[in-house]
């Protein structure tokens, strides 16, 4: 039978003589996981708002409402997950994830944002399975729902290209 324990922040399966601690992940790393979603929640903030700000031309017109929507829900996310830096005891990035531009083409902004959406899909599905080994289960729902609301907008980003081809 298999156990997971958590032990001085170890990851330990089994118990007895066949207690292994051979994953060895800590609350630190988890935390810098943490703070590296902040810096990206902070980039696309910013970056779907400008490009909602700077909007030209009919297909941009079209999505232009659900840009703002989008730029709103990654503000929230970067609050829910700043609140969870600060209760773990870490840093809050005061800058984007990295410099960025808005593409020129509408073809080059949407095929950014799908970047974007797969980019922060990828770490959040790391972090809800290193919640999960941890037992941190408030952090791992917490990162499920925002997980859930990014493959909405990569779908809302994917379909909108597809659309306009
Ligand atoms: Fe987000
Ligand atoms: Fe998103």
């Amino acid at each position: 039978m298999r156990k997971d324990n958590l032990e001085n922040n170890k990851i330990i399966i089994g118990s007895g003589k066949y207690k292994i601690s051979s994953v060895n992940i800590k609350k630190k790393e988890m935390l810098g996981m943490l703070e590296e979603a902040v810096a990206r929640e902070l980039k696309v903030s910013i970056r779907y708002m400008y490009q909602h700000m700077m909007f030209k031309g009919v297909k941009e017109f079209a999505i232009n409402e659900e840009l703002e929507e989008i730029a709103i829900t990654e503000m929230q996310h970067l609050e829910k997950i700043g609140e969870k830096v600060i209760y773990l005891g870490g840093n809050l990035p005061t800058m984007p994830y990295e410099d960025f531009a808005i593409q020129d083409s509408f073809k080059g902004k949407m095929m950014a944002d799908i970047k974007e959406e797969e980019d922060a899909i990828k770490l959040y599905k790391e972090i809800i399975k290193v919640a999960d080994l941890l037992g941190d289960f408030a952090t791992k729902e917490m990162m499920m729902k925002i997980l859930a609301d990014e493959e909405e907008h990569h779908d809302f980003f994917i379909s909108v290209l597809e659309e306009s081809e």
